[in-house]
């Protein structure tokens, strides 16, 4: 495994394998210090041509808790307004001497592309491509779900709202099926995507009756600057029939989730008062990357890469990570 370019690149086995990696993570992130040398030496570039707060600064802070130095790019601030192309700076950059490349950009498909001009010399990590996928996303939001109910096996999943620009929903129904859950896609018939054939899901235009049978709420943010069209009349009439409000959760169960992958539109898709219930786990989805995203660098960056996702070999990653730890300190 070189890079990390779409969710169904792996296996459901190997979806499971980087969960317990991200546990041992997860356990690094609460020491009084929380670093370990795992990737010293090892240098990555954040080339990120559309905005982010969550995913650039979860990488970011993944990255130094593993102890590998940083490059980062700025669309605004670098030569793409001189008219470089990104072949270019993708070339120019990897001649600086880097090991991975994290990348987010608006058009589909660029992470492939990248990787494919780097002829794997340089590991790529899918940051969001497009309307496409968003494989991180979709691992942290999968451990998250592991973490509050134990497993995502059986539990009935409704991801709601706009499908047609997310590329969440993408890299999550591919996630969530792979681990046994039961996908519902919900929304009006012009936010979900023109043709379903293939997608392991069911589809309702209605959220009211689904939600007491629901284990998980998934809420999507109303993509404002990738709709052109007017695919709804208004987001207030969006909102009075899919926006999660405190009268519709009141009908979930006890055990239920709210999740989002932000940033959120409160009072469109979700209301103010359910964004800060006990129940929504928005909060946790980002505390989550950050381990996630230590556990992805480690496995394309650091060096027990074929050991822990090797079928073969059923290898600790926890053991692993304080051998390779204890190594590196001496
Ligand atoms: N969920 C997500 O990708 O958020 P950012 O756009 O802030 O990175």
């Amino acid at each position: 495994m070189t890079h990390l370019l779409s969710i169904s690149d792996l296996t459901a086995g190997d979806i499971e394998q980087m969960m317990r990696l991200t546990d041992t993570f997860a356990e690094v992130s609460q020491r009084a210090i929380p670093k370990v040398p795992a990737l010293r030496g090892k240098n990555i570039v954040w080339l990120f041509y559309e905005d982010s707060t969550r995913t650039r600064l979860s990488f970011e802070q993944a990255a130094k808790r593993l102890s590998a130095d940083t490059m980062t790019f700025s669309v605004g601030s670098s030569s793409v307004k001189k008219g470089e192309s990104l072949r270019d700076t993708v070339l120019t950059i990897e001649a600086m001497g880097v090991d991975g490349i994290v990348v987010r950009h608006g058009s589909a498909g660029v992470p492939w592309q990248i990787a494919r001009w780097l002829d794997d010399r340089v590991s790529v990590v899918n940051a969001g491509d497009g309307w496409h996928e968003h494989p991180t996303q979709a691992l942290l939001d999968c451990y998250t779900i592991r973490q509050e109910r134990g497993s995502l096996d059986g539990l009935r999943i409704a991801i709601v709202g706009d499908v047609k620009h997310s590329r969440v929903a993408r890299s999550d129904v591919l996630a969530f099926t792979a681990l046994g859950a039961e996908v519902t896609l919900v929304g009006p018939p012009t936010l979900l995507p023109p043709s379903l054939e293939g997608w392991p899901v069911r589809v309702s235009h209605e959220l009211d009756p689904l939600l007491p049978d629901l284990d998980v709420v998934y809420l999507l943010r109303m993509q404002r600057e990738r709709m052109t069209e007017h695919l709804v009349p208004s987001l207030r009439e969006y909102s009075a029939r899919f926006g999660l409000d405190v009268r519709r959760a009141a009908s979930l169960r006890d055990d239920a989730l709210v999740m989002h992958p932000g940033p959120m539109n409160r009072g469109v898709e979700i209301s103010a008062e359910v964004a800060d219930l006990p129940r929504t786990v928005i909060i946790d989805q980002v505390r989550n990357g950050v381990a996630v995203r230590m556990g992805v660098l480690y496995l394309l960056l650091g060096s027990g890469v074929e050991r822990v996702l090797g079928p073969e070999l059923d290898v600790d990653p926890g053991e692993l990570l304080a051998v390779e730890a204890e190594g590196a300190l001496r």
